[in-house]
């Protein structure tokens, strides 16, 4: 269905170009900047003809609390393995809240006390003070860690040397970081349907008990399985075994 709703869009495309004289690129380019857009005369049909591209990467989204066993598993043994592995594929979303309630005048309550509300917060904070990857990796060393609170410093050191733990300490106890929660807050409460456990799994922005089991069994081969573009080579089977190298005793 994909394939033929492009197929169609590309002609109406090529319909609305063939007016535009000027326009000296073939169809396959015509989106592919704002200025040849503009020049083919397709500006209006390009974001469409962007969004139905068949190569649009899985969006993985993880609504989570820091302290949560389950949750921490899921982020050290699945999450982060399989975005690293395939991050050319699929974009990931970090939502730290949770079971988390938020009372009156932003304050919140954490299923698992206020270590995990600092938890939650230090690693909004986190994510909000840096691009998505550097943040990805500081909050794997922590959710993978004995202390995800004590080990924040240590990990934002290792793995986000360019940021600074006092202006993350700003944003926890100030209103950069009451805001952020809020956010957080706002998006878990609007989840359809709405979480009834953490964690909580959506997939391109849908949660279904299949498609969580999935993620849950392997969340690397839903993934693979799911991308619609051309497959990367880390979701081939392994089948050639030539450049393999080992060491032998
Ligand atoms: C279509 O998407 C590509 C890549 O995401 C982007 O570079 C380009 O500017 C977009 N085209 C238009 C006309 O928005
Ligand atoms: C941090 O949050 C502010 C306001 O919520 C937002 O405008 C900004 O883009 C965020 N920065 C990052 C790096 O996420
Ligand atoms: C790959 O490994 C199999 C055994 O597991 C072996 O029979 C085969 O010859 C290997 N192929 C190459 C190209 O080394």
């Amino acid at each position: 269905m994909r394939g033929v709703a492009l197929l169609i869009f590309t002609a109406c495309i090529a319909v609305v170009a063939s007016f535009s004289l000027s326009c000296k690129y073939p169809p396959s380019v015509w989106c592919s900047s704002l200025e040849i857009a503009t020049e083919c005369g397709v500006l209006r049909q390009c974001p469409e003809f962007n969004n139905t591209k068949a190569d649009s990467k899985v969006e993985v989204a993880l609504y989570y609390e820091s302290l949560c066993p389950g949750c921490r598993q899921f982020f050290a043994l699945q999450l982060f393995p399989t975005w690293v592995m395939l991050r050319d594929i699929m974009d990931v979303q970090l939502i730290p809240f949770g079971n988390a309630q938020e009372s009156t005048a932003g304050h919140f309550t954490c299923q698992h006390g206020e270590e995990e509300c600092l938890g939650n917060m230090i690693e909004t904070c986190i994510l909000n003070s840096t691009d998505f990857g550097t943040a990805f990796f500081t909050l794997f060393c922590m959710e993978s860690s004995a202390n995800v609170v004590k080990s924040a410093e240590t990990c934002l050191g290792l793995y986000s040397p360019t940021s600074n733990w006092e202006s993350i300490m700003t944003c926890v106890k100030g209103d950069q970081g009451t805001k952020l929660m809020h956010e957080n807050a706002v998006k878990t409460g609007a989840l359809k349907p709405p979480h009834e456990y953490v964690p909580w799994i959506t997939i391109n922005g849908e949660h279904t008990e299949d498609l969580q089991d999935k993620a849950m069994g392997s969340l690397f081969n839903l993934v693979c399985g799911l991308f619609k573009g051309k497959k990367p080579p880390a979701c081939a089977p392994a089948v050639q075994n030539k450049s393999r190298s080992y060491c032998f005793n």
